[in-house]
């Protein structure tokens, strides 16, 4: 049985993943401004990435006979000056959702709740490799500097990634 606390902080851990869809969709927007659609991409991406990060939670309380009870989002920031920019913040933020899958972790761990506990594990790899994406294209975009040809290839680059669904369990 599903605790009512593990239940509500789950609902909030959704929110935070549809705000990060929104947080991402907003760096979408601006990355198009600056012309690098192949960042938009990427961005693009992480929306629907996160959007199932989500619908895989919903579907876990769902299973568990919890009632999924929708917060507000707020306003993302949405002040940006470049590209690495946008890659910085966007681990800082993967940053904070470790940390918040982490306590996640610990309440299940707490509750004795082995099969949240089993749920949450996907996510725990997820981050490693959010921060691990995010690490590489602020080196990258380090590496390019302010050179125009370097910025189009790896603009080019970006352009390549297509968003696949999580295998399903
Ligand atoms: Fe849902 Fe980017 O972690």
């Amino acid at each position: 049985m599903i605790s009512d606390k593990m239940v509500k902080s789950i609902n909030h851990q959704i929110n935070r993943e549809i705000y990060s869809a929104y947080l991402y969709m907003g760096m979408s927007s601006f990355a198009t401004e600056l012309g690098l659609n192949g960042v938009a991409n990427w961005f693009n991406v992480q929306v629907q990435e996160e959007l199932s990060h989500a619908q895989k939670m919903y579907g876990y309380v769902t299973q568990r006979g919890g009632r999924v009870l929708l917060e507000a989002i707020e306003e993302p920031p949405q002040d940006f000056s470049s590209a690495l920019d946008l890659f910085e913040k966007t681990l800082e933020h993967e940053k904070l959702v470790t940390s918040l899958i982490n306590d996640l972790v610990s309440q299940a761990v707490e509750e004795k709740d082995r099969a949240t506990e089993i749920f949450l594990q996907w996510f725990v790899t997820e981050q490693v490799e959010e921060e691990a994406n995010a690490t590489e294209l602020i080196q990258k975009f380090k590496l390019v500097g302010k050179d125009g040809n370097g910025l189009l290839m790896l603009d080019k680059e970006l352009s390549q990634r297509v968003y696949s669904p999580p295998a399903a369990e």
